[in-house]
């Protein structure tokens, strides 16, 4: 079932009716200035930092309730009804409703009693804040006499502080108001120098600034009295809940439209220019209220949505495929590529399933979240890696989490997760073969943020690497630490404390628990140290990452085959985990993606063999499951894994980031339709229409789908925010599609599915557009042979950088059909 449709031409997912299964969001924002938005309307916005700039309130805890949010209210001044455009908070049956989540922008209209609203929220590009412009039009064939509100619940800044400590929150509640516009100035009277701003564009006829004046005691946002009673009372907050809320009268005749723009913003003044008059303790207007008349003019309101509107279609340029699949097509040219985006801004810090007081930015996620925009904003990308090893310590590991806001590495979760490390390296080799910048390498970075440690890039890369090689088992595999991907195979933490959090709880390095998916995620690194190494003239790195991947393959080979898949670890106890003699938790996938993917086992039928326990074994319609058998009970020594119910997340719930590790596996031996099958199997927008199942948004990536042994298999959770987004992408367009930047230029090596013909691509690619003809038979399985490069015959697959960039390549793949692999297993 279907709550709505996409909109391809206009890269918007149209939503139909309010009471979708789950809140269905969007994010308004591209840099600094945040926000959260529902199909309803319920959400917060905040500032770089989703715990401690936090602008507006959100209720944790209420999905689907989903309450806190942009709320407009309108009323019939005849007739007294009353009712919210956006359904909430009112939730008034409507006569009409329509949401349109866009990029960087949401539209919700309806109709009710012949009056008919629209709302575009948006947060203009460069600024620090967001306008909701309503529209409303009377329909009717008489006058209509109504009074619109607009509302926010001010957050007192620190979201945890706010949610918690109410013996002196709701002492400290400050507000201005002059010249029409709210101000929240909370704490603005000691040491901060910021403020947030409510403004309309219409001469108020009310307004309120006190939470329960506004709703009325015993009353919430659903039915508040000063809208009931068509007033507000002009409250003044002093302590409890800031809010801000402005009534505009409008008569409209009949057929007339109004359009009437809120703003909110936030903003900080120079510390010496806090107060007016000095000395005073009101806040200092003179540099905010320019910005705010402009963003309150309906013109500046329509210019900054085709700005952002043009922002976008110039940023999703840079990689557009038409591959006659609409599924891949939709997600490659718009949302997928969208989605990267916003965990570029987010990590995980903030979205329904995200608190945004929790988890800062984490280092393996933003390492991996890179390699799905670095095409796109290769700038930025940069800008990371440089943030990201500042936090490195100077054993080559990794604070798991950093904080946005001080960049510093955060020890609230502890450190010693031992992949974190090499996701640099990958991170670092994927920015290189975008950029070709070799001179970030150069760059000089601290350790632990601590000046006077300074290092080069390069020497970052070199110690992430040792730090591996100085941390191998019995085995000669790589020592799991803490954990490593799956955060919850906590195998030398022994937790029995109840309520005690599996990712902090004291650990005692066994010095025997190893990680077999390390050993593969290294034989990757390491492969692309080497090059990284040999480009830069250091044959003596090369060699040495060279010679430590053949070790630890033989590691691999000698203890990390289980003999039909590659096993996935070695408990403290040195027993093997993922492997035949288990009786739970037999086989994993994450080895499985990664090793193949790191070439083991390739040239000897081991990659396909693991492939084919996988299909035999994980995959299910609803994608690739993490383990089988899923763990039935609690076991200290695994950990978290074990601590989950049966089917979800890391306890054999289908955890979508691996499942394009799959994908790409299958590519790497040859299976492009394997690939494509598992790629739609978790494809938001191949399972739209089971929306009622899947419940999350049907146009972005869920972090996890409920795996066979839950009750509600095939049910997606912790949509968003996952390495889901940059790993399907990466899988889609540099596997299947097979267009990959390399060092020495672009790589055009598909494994398309058979019932593909031609594909058509325009890559951006180091300020070159390159229009991509990859032209194959219908029906055939087919490889590259040639290319031809403006009118040029290149053999293989590798598309030289041109003499000079800053044009046009035009490049034709020509394929040669090949001998059908394998015949495709059931799944
Ligand atoms: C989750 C993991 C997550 C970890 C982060 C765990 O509870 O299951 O998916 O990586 O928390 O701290
Ligand atoms: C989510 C975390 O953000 C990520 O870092 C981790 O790899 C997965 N969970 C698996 O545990």
């Amino acid at each position: 079932m279907r709550y709505g449709h996409f909109d391809d031409d206009e890269r918007e997912y149209v939503i139909s009716r309010p009471d979708t299964p789950l809140p269905w969001i969007n994010y308004l924002g591209t840099e600094d200035y945040i926000g959260i938005i529902s199909n309803t309307a319920g959400g917060y916005s905040f500032y770089r930092d989703a715990r401690l700039r936090r602008l507006t309130r959100y209720r944790y805890n209420n999905a689907p309730l989903d309450l806190g949010g942009r709320y407009v209210y309108l009323r019939d001044d005849e007739s007294g009804a009353y009712w919210s455009p956006s359904w909430q908070p009112v939730r008034r049956d409507l006569d009409d409703y329509e949401c349109r989540h866009g990029l960087g922008y949401t539209v919700i209209r309806s109709r009710f009693a012949g009056i008919h609203a629209e709302v575009l929220y948006q947060v203009p590009l460069g600024e620090t804040l967001e306008t909701w412009r309503v529209r409303v039009t009377n329909t009717r064939e008489t006058a209509a006499s109504l009074s619109l509100f607009g509302t926010v619940e001010f957050c007192l800044w620190d979201a945890n502080d706010d949610a918690t400590n109410f013996q002196r929150n709701y002492s400290i509640g400050e507000v201005e108001v002059e010249d029409g516009v709210i101000y929240h100035k909370s704490e603005y009277r000691e040491r901060r120098d910021h403020f947030a701003w409510f403004a309309c564009s219409e001469p108020a006829a009310g307004f309120d600034t006190q939470r329960d004046a506004f709703t009325g005691p015993y009353r919430g946002w659903d039915r508040p009295v000063a809208v009931e009673r068509g007033a507000c009372a002009g409250s003044v907050a002093n302590g409890w809940q800031p809010i801000g809320a402005h009534h505009v009268r409008l008569a409209l005749a009949p057929g007339e439209t109004r359009e009437v723009v809120f703003a909110l913003g936030y903003w900080e003044n120079p510390t010496d220019r806090k107060f007016d008059p000095p000395g005073s303790q009101r806040i200092d207007k003179r540099l905010v209220r320019p910005v705010i008349e402009r963003h309150l003019r309906p013109d500046r309101v329509a210019q900054a949505f085709d700005e952002l509107r043009g922002y976008w279609r110039s940023l999703l340029g840079a990689l557009e495929v038409d591959t006659g699949n609409e599924h891949v097509d939709r997600m490659v040219n718009a949302w997928n590529a969208y989605q990267c985006m916003v965990t570029l801004n987010l990590s995980r810090s903030a979205s329904l399933f995200e608190s945004g007081i929790g988890r800062g930015m984490g280092f393996r996620d933003s390492n991996q979240d890179l390699l799905g925009f670095v095409h796109l904003v290769p700038e930025r990308a940069r800008l990371r890696i440089l943030d990201l090893a500042a936090t490195q310590l100077p054993s080559g590991g990794a604070y798991h989490q950093y904080q946005p806001l001080t960049k510093r590495g955060n020890d609230a979760v502890g450190t010693d997760f031992n992949d974190d490390p090499l996701w640099l390296v990958l991170a670092v080799a994927a920015y290189l073969k975008e950029t070709g910048d070799r001179g970030i390498l150069d760059e000089l970075v601290p350790y632990d943020s601590r000046p006077g440690t300074e290092a080069t890039l390069y020497e970052h890369l070199q110690r992430s690497i040792s730090y591996t090689l100085e941390r191998t088992g019995p085995h000669g595999l790589p020592l799991i630490g803490r954990a490593d991907w799956n955060d919850c195979l906590n195998l030398n933490s022994l937790s029995e404390m109840p309520g005690e959090s599996f990712q902090t709880a004291p650990y005692r390095e066994s010095g025997v628990a190893e990680s077999v998916f390390i050993a593969g995620l290294f034989v990757l690194a390491a492969g692309e140290m080497a090059q990284i190494a040999t480009r830069r003239g250091d044959g003596r790195e090369a060699r040495r990452c060279g010679a430590a991947a053949e070790r630890m393959r033989t590691a691999v080979d000698e203890h990390g085959w289980d003999g039909a898949w590659f096993r996935r670890a070695y408990d403290r106890a040195g027993e093997a985990i993922g492997s035949a003699r288990n009786a739970e938790g037999r086989i994993f996938v994450e080895p499985q993606g990664i090793c193949v993917m790191a070439g083991i086992g390739v040239e000897d039928g081991r990659a396909e063999r693991a492939l084919a326990s996988v299909r035999e074994l994980l995959a299910t319609p609803h994608g690739i499951m993490l383990h089988q058998p899923a763990y039935s009970r609690f076991r200290a020594g695994l950990g978290e894994i074990s601590s989950y119910p049966p089917g979800y997340k890391e306890n054999g719930g289908i955890f979508c980031h691996t499942n394009p590790w799959v994908m790409i596996a299958e590519t790497i031996v040859g299976d492009g339709d394997a690939a494509l099958d598992y790629y739609l199997r978790t494809c938001p927008s191949a399972r739209e229409s089971i929306s009622e199942i899947h419940r999350c948004e049907p146009y972005v990536h869920a972090q996890m789908i409920a795996g066979r042994d839950a009750p509600t298999h095939g049910e997606a959770k912790n949509s968003w925010l996952t390495g889901t987004a940059a790993w399907n992408y990466v899988a889609v367009t540099q596997w299947i599609l097979g267009i990959r930047p390399d060092h020495d230029g672009l790589r055009i090596d598909p494994r398309l599915p058979t019932d593909w013909g031609d594909v058509r691509v325009t890559r951006r690619f180091r300020d070159t557009t390159y229009r991509i003809a990859i032209r194959k038979q219908r029906g055939a399985v087919a490889r590259v042979t040639h290319l031809v490069v403006d009118g040029r015959v290149v053999d293989g697959t590798l598309v030289p950088l041109p003499a000079s960039p800053g044009g046009v390549v035009v490049v034709e793949a020509c394929t040669e059909p090949v001998p059908d692999r394998r015949p495709m297993g059931p799944g």
